[in-house]
């Protein structure tokens, strides 16, 4: 297995089996700390750096509060309009993260552009962790997604991941790579115009994935034991910032998942993960039946980033 110790993490494509069972026995050694909220000094000396070129809640604010679970430093932007890349200047991703690095020892960056993080790596000398770029990827979510399934079902071999909402999201990219290295079938519920592209799909057809396309939640979800969402209501991910319009529109039934769905048609142990925010696609009372595993997710987020940051800085093998 190939060391974590001063690794870039920007994609999953090139993860391995047994690097996702290494992350989760860390993060297992490290989850105590998080659930007792005591601090350790796991990283005293040393500084996360957050840059976010587009508006977050949980992945900056999760990932410096594993920073500060671990005793290190946290300092950064959530607004490029108030940096020179996002002013007059337009400062590139080059020149930026050449400061960065000195500021430093982990650069956490989300961006608009594709891509954005990989063009930081090639400058930057600290490692550089891809926290959502475009509609490319977003690996720090969706291993904090597989660490909270392997939790709750204690495999993640031998599952169907039902998949649905707006394919194009960086989280359905990165889920489908990592999926690849498990032993697992992916139904994926997409309107067409938000569908994988033909060439993804070749890649995935390549690293023997099993998937099926289907219509919609009624159809698929007997089958499903992870069912995977993201909204069809959505954002545009390539710009920084998209204001709320007044009608944002509703999620067709096809693509959303109720407490009635879940009664009358879903194995009695399936559970649901949804990365947030939401809209309409995942009624708000669903919260309140035993599918619902979106919470836990949220403090796994801490607990996955404690043990990520730990394995890059080098402060566990
Ligand atoms: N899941 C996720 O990426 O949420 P944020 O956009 O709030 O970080």
């Amino acid at each position: 297995m190939r060391s974590f110790i001063g690794r870039d993490i920007l994609s999953l494509k090139d993860w391995e089996r047994a690097e996702y069972f290494r992350l989760f026995e860390v993060c297992d050694e490290l989850a105590p700390h998080a659930r007792n909220r005591r601090n350790t000094d796991l990283l005293a000396n040393k500084t996360l750096l957050t840059a976010f070129y587009q508006p977050s809640t949980r992945t900056r604010l999760s990932t410096e509060a594993a920073m500060h679970r671990l005793g290190g430093h946290v300092l950064g932007f959530s607004d490029a309009k108030m940096t020179r890349a996002g002013d007059f200047y337009q400062e590139s991703i080059k020149d930026t993260v050449h400061m960065l690095e000195y500021y430093g020892d982990v650069i956490a960056m989300r961006h608009y552009q594709e891509g954005a993080p990989h063009e930081a790596a090639k400058w930057a000398s600290v490692p550089i962790i891809n926290c959502g770029d475009g509609w490319g990827e977003h690996p720090t979510q969706v291993l904090t997604d597989l660490y909270t399934i392997w939790k709750e079902k204690g495999t993640i071999d031998g599952l169907h991941f039902m998949c649905i909402g707006d394919g194009r999201m960086r989280t359905m990219h990165t889920i489908a790579h990592a999926m690849t290295q498990f032993d697992v079938e992916a139904t994926f519920i997409f309107p067409p115009e938000m569908s994988f592209s033909e060439e993804f799909k070749k890649g995935l057809v390549e690293r023997n994935l099993r998937f099926r396309d289907m219509g919609s939640s009624a159809e698929a979800i007997a089958d499903a034991d992870v069912i995977y969402m993201e909204p069809v209501v959505q954002a545009d991910y390539t710009q920084s910032r998209v204001e709320a319009s007044e009608d944002k529109g509703l999620t067709p039934p096809e693509y959303r998942v109720t407490r009635d769905l879940l009664r009358d048609k879903a194995k009695p142990d399936s559970i649901i993960l949804h990365s947030l925010p939401r809209m309409d696609e995942l009624p708000a009372d669903v919260d309140y039946t035993r599918h619902a595993r979106y919470w836990e997710e949220a403090f796994n987020g801490v607990v996955m980033r404690m043990g990520l940051l730990s394995l890059v800085l080098g402060a566990m093998e």
